[in-house]
């Protein structure tokens, strides 16, 4: 037991069972061990080995197969894989009475849930799919006239760019494009690149939160403040932010913000969250109509006809796993795995971090290359001789391998990586 942990649990006495545990008492291998966790209850644990080897145990990931691409989507805890297997069963007893008067009757507990998590008010939170669902309510819900501009990023994502681009044939609005340079460690640097593009045309900025290439997080905020200091809307797409970075929406100084579930908060997959500022909904349409679309009632937004609502309920699941976590510990922590395999890496001549060491620029996804090698390979080569996946990206001015660890990651897991890729970095240099 480490000195810290004894001393905590000295200073506190007699520890009881608390919520801190509940969600992983479905958890076979800590079935019996409730305390585990407790004991880590308000230790910074970042370091703390036998901690996340707790929350390890609480997945159900291949031990053989080490899977890096958690930033294209996570895995779910057992106890969220379980719930959802529960109310499917429900579900399947009698659909329309499980669904429409049993299950329904979460969601609003649920969306107040997610409002305390993203610190908001519920009455701003629409809960949808996914983040795609959720930035194309705004993109195609904003009243635009042509000739209207739209700044955005060549980084952003595809579905978001296709989205932008489609208004621009249909509508006639003008897209001002940016092109980033990766990585950016400049706040000063990269607001300018957005405030040159404003003009007193634009009506929009698009900022992503985090870029999903190579995880460069962007200083919101202070784009936001200079937007609005020019009357221009911000959106956000915080699909790799939320239960990510310790945040709350309003810190953004944004005006629409959507994000996935199944990214960082391990919720099922299909699971995503809307946040429209209280005195924008009603100018909003809605992506899939609704008899009042110009209501202000953010309800307006999930009028989605027969969904799945285990898929949906079983995200309570999962807020309560990433709420024993805490966002904070979860950010110190991935931040501090992405650092540990890379900093290995930079003694390896051939290698080079397409992302920031830096907290306040990057934290779980980082994205390397190694000169004299194709992205392809590194990452085929990766998978067939070590059984490490992870994702090869090609996008814009980008090019290298997408590494994303999880809370589940371990250090002998990264251990190997580092290996794999000091092998091929030696093998390219051999080959020179
Ligand atoms: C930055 C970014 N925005 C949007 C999306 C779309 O998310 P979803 O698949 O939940 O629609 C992704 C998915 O990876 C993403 O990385």
């Amino acid at each position: 037991m480490s000195l810290n942990r004894r001393n905590f649990i000295q200073q506190s006495g007699k520890m009881t069972a608390s919520w801190l545990t509940i969600p992983l008492l479905n958890t076979p291998a800590l079935a019996n061990k409730p305390w585990q966790l407790t004991d880590y209850q308000g230790l910074d644990v970042t370091q703390n080995e036998d901690f996340w080897h707790l929350i390890r145990q609480a997945y159900t990931v291949s031990p053989n197969v080490i899977n890096l691409n958690n930033g294209g989507v996570s895995p779910q805890p057992l106890v969220v894989q379980d719930a959802l297997d529960r109310y499917n069963r429900y579900a399947n007893e009698a659909p329309t009475y499980y669904m429409w008067q049993v299950m329904d009757q979460n969601r609003e507990p649920l969306r107040e849930k997610l409002a305390d998590l993203a610190g908001c008010s519920p009455e701003e939170l629409a809960i949808n799919r996914n983040a795609t669902e959720a930035l194309d309510t705004v993109i195609f819900g904003l009243s635009l006239q042509k000739g209207d501009e739209v700044v955005l990023t060549k980084q952003d994502y595809p579905n978001m760019i296709n989205a932008w681009k489609q208004r621009e044939t249909r509508d006639g609005i003008r897209l001002k494009w940016i092109n980033l340079e990766l990585p950016l460690e400049n706040d000063d640097l990269i607001v300018r690149q957005f405030t040159e593009q404003f003009t007193p045309r634009t009506k929009v900025v698009h900022i992503t939160h985090i870029i999903n290439w190579t995880g460069q997080i962007l200083p919101v905020r202070k784009i936001a403040d200079e937007a609005r200091r020019r009357g221009i809307e911000v959106l956000v797409d915080a699909a790799h932010t939320f239960a990510h970075l310790d945040y709350k929406i309003y810190d953004l100084g944004a005006d629409y913000w959507g994000t996935s579930l199944h990214k960082w908060l391990s919720a099922p997959f299909g699971t995503g969250l809307l946040w429209v500022k209280k005195e924008k909904i009603k100018a909003l349409y809605p992506l899939i109509p609704h008899h009042e679309p110009q209501s202000d009632n953010i309800r307006k937004f999930e009028a989605l006809g027969t969904r799945s609502f285990p898929t949906e309920m079983a995200t309570g699941q999962a807020l309560d796993f990433h709420n024993m976590i805490g966002t904070k510990r979860k950010q110190d922590r991935l931040h501090y795995l992405k650092n540990y395999w890379v900093e290995k890496c930079l003694q390896f001549p051939n290698f080079k971090i397409n992302t920031s060491l830096k907290p306040e620029y990057a934290c779980a996804i980082a994205h390397f290359s190694i000169q004299g090698m194709k992205s392809e390979d590194i990452s085929a080569r990766l998978f067939n001789q070590f059984k490490i996946h992870t994702v090869a990206i090609n996008w814009e001015n980008i090019s290298g391998v997408r590494v994303t660890p999880h809370v589940y990651t371990s250090l002998k897991d990264l251990d190997k990586l580092v290996k794999a890729i000091q092998s091929l970095c030696n093998e390219t240099i051999k080959a020179k």
